[in-house]
């Protein structure tokens, strides 16, 4: 089977995407990416990576297309490719809030499409991806999977989770940075420089997930484990609750569930 890829829209997440199939060992010869800009994707070209503006072209030449181009231009990009998109060929969509069968009825053939919601995280090869798909067979949805588990973890869901799985997992990644921000200023005020506030905060962020993944705990079960009785770290978290941390996470949540058309 041919495995070349093509990624429809090198943006933020495009880059990403490419990036963590590279590290993964991907021949850059069997990736291509397109956009207008084509300067701005200088540092794949010269990894040997097919750099196009030619959506068409790209397509002709890929067993697995990936169109990651925001959601006002998916369809603009879907027209233009549906003359040369065949239905042995693989569609995967990044592009949040735009259905499969928004997909399907802008092209000539009704190839296998599927959606995957990945996080910015892809090029460092830690992303969590949801994927859902139309009618795929088992051969087709390992080989989407494949490619995603090259940039992190990776899990199935149905395609109605798709809107929750964008702001949970891709928006997901900007509230934990915040929530690093927010450490980092709070470290600096008690002494350290902002490298090295920077470091604790990160490390712990980084820590206190592998103690939820590698020991599959709760995290009130962790929790437990570091608040001494009238110690400092419930009273810090105790004013940070009466503050309205949990509910500003969880209101935050909503309000970019309730907001996803705007993107
Ligand atoms: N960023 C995230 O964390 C994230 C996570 C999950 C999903 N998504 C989804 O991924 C998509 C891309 O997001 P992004 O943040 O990567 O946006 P972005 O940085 O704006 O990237 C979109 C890219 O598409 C290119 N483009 C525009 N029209 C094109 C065309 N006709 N043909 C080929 N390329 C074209 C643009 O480059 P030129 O202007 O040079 O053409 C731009 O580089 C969005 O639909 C978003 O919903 C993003």
């Amino acid at each position: 089977m041919n495995s070349k890829i093509a990624i429809l829209g090198g943006g933020n997440l495009g880059q990403a995407i490419a990036s963590g199939l590279l590290s993964q060992g991907l021949n850059p010869n069997d990736l291509t990416i397109t956009r207008h800009k084509i300067e701005l994707l200088d540092a794949f070209k010269s990894k040997g990576v097919n750099i196009l503006k030619d959506n068409v072209e790209a397509v002709r030449q890929a067993q697995t297309v990936i169109i990651a181009v925001k959601p006002y231009k998916i369809s603009e990009v879907l027209k233009e490719i549906a003359t040369v998109f065949t239905k042995d060929k693989l569609l995967i969509s990044v592009v949040s809030d735009y259905r499969i069968a928004q997909i399907a009825e802008l092209l000539n053939v009704q190839p296998v499409i599927f959606r995957a919601m990945p996080n910015t995280a892809s090029s460092v090869n830690e992303s969590i991806t949801c994927i859902a798909s139309s009618e795929a067979n088992e051969e087709q949805t390992a080989r989407v999977k494949s490619i995603f588990d090259a940039l992190g973890k990776t899990i199935l869901i149905n395609e109605q989770l798709m809107d929750a799985a964008t702001v949970l997992g891709a928006c997901g990644i900007a509230y934990v940075l915040r929530f690093i921000r927010g450490m980092i200023q709070g470290g600096i005020e008690i002494g350290f420089d902002a490298q090295t506030a920077t470091q604790i905060a990160t490390q712990t962020v980084k820590g206190a997930s592998e103690l939820l993944l590698i020991q599959g705990n709760h995290p009130e079960a962790e929790i437990d484990k570091v608040t001494t009785p009238k110690g400092c770290t419930i009273a810090g978290l105790n004013e940070m609750e009466h503050q309205g941390f949990s509910s500003a996470l969880i209101k935050g949540i909503k309000t970019s569930y309730e907001n996803i058309n705007d993107d």
